[in-house]
């Protein structure tokens, strides 16, 4: 069965939900300290007439990274070029997409901690001096030829702030850290995305499907669909909260919001006994990558208070062992 609460990157519903992006300021909800900033300094770029600075948000998935700089880019009614990391191979790619902006757009770069060095060099001078140097021929007939850029925003999304060398970090004027959604904003983010679906949704329905979402809007938005789904399966015109929970626990969501990979890790921890355990053997035991497992995972259960990273490693916390050890041994932790 395919997981739901599963944070991949590009699957079906990726289409759809671009209907369901909000594509300016009252519609995007949450991240409230974010959206004050941002507001000054667009306003402020705005009257300059200048282009907005460097600005990179970091983060884990399906928070909202990418609709903020489509936000961005609207609101400074400015183009935006949309790419990734692995997109752009060799120098000469990222030379290409620079050399083709015009004054003001803004570059988006998702994944931006997967940039090559060679890439890395060049974005480097394109975003301090708006100007690269390339390198034509090879050997002692080589030969460096400078270009101008014009003036552009650089916007970079990254779930693994970790990962970014310090230079390239430093070249950003701004950067953001995205935070988890409370249940509450999540509820009416599912309530604004019915809508857009014209299907009307009650309160403590949206509540629900927003408890089982891990703090994400990808998630909640996936979950609402699947819902609806079941809603209209059974003919029924508004989505109430015990179709809502028949539904969730039909699809396996577990009422925490965790999905499988969560409970694994949980579990493993809460295995151990109070013994700390590392972070290799974790993603080892998970077949995860580190990276994977500290920037991807953990960071919703420590929000939470699920998971300690201590000196010597990851421990359950007290919620967490109540929750695993007095679980009935019938009951499956993702209902
Ligand atoms: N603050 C918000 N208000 C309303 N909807 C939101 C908000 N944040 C995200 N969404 C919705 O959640 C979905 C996922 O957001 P988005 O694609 O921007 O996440 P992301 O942080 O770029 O994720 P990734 O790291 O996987 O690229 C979008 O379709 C968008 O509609
Ligand atoms: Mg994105």
């Amino acid at each position: 069965m395919e997981r739901l609460v599963e944070i991949e990157k590009f699957s079906a519903d990726e289409n759809s939900e671009i209907t369901l992006r909000p594509s300016a300021w009252n519609e995007y909800i949450g991240q409230e300290q974010i959206k004050k900033n941002l507001s000054v300094f667009i306003e402020a770029s705005k009257k300059r007439a200048e282009a907005l600075d460097h600005t990179l948000f970091y983060g884990p998935p399906g928070l909202g990274k990418t609709t903020l700089a489509l936000i961005i880019a609207n609101e400074m009614h400015a183009n935006i070029k949309v790419t990734a990391a692995p997109m752009i191979e060799k120098s000469g790619d990222l030379a290409a997409i620079l050399t083709n902006l015009e004054e003001g757009d803004v570059l988006f770069i998702d994944e931006i901690h997967r940039l090559s060095p060679a890439v890395e060099e060049i974005l480097y001078s394109s975003m301090e001096d708006f100007r690269i140097d390339i390198i034509i021929g090879s050997g002692p007939a080589a030969q460096t030829v400078k270009i101008d850029l014009p003036r552009f925003t650089l916007i970079g999304a990254t779930t693994r702030a970790g990962m970014l060398s310090n230079p390239l970090r430093d070249r950003f004027g701004m950067n953001f850290r995205m935070n988890f959604y409370s249940d509450d904003e999540l509820a009416r983010i599912i309530i604004q995305a019915a809508q857009k679906l014209e299907k009307n949704i009650k309160h403590e329905a949206a509540i629900e499907i927003a408890k089982r979402s891990r703090g994400t809007p990808r998630i909640a938005l996936r979950l609402l669909r699947r819902v609806r789904d079941f809603a209209e399966v059974m003919n029924e015109k508004h989505i109430q909260l015990h179709r809502t929970q028949y539904a969730l626990n039909e699809l396996g969501i577990n009422s925490h919001g965790f999905d499988e990979m969560d409970i694994r890790l949980l579990e493993l921890l809460v295995a151990s006994s109070g013994k700390p355990i590392g972070l290799s053997t974790i993603a080892a035991s998970l077949s995860e990558d580190e990276g994977t497992v500290e920037d991807v995972i953990e960071p919703y259960l420590l929000a939470n208070g699920y998971l300690e990273r201590t000196a010597k490693g990851r421990m359950a916390t007290h919620k967490t062992i109540d929750l695993i050890k007095f679980k009935n041994p019938q009951e499956s932790l993702f209902i």
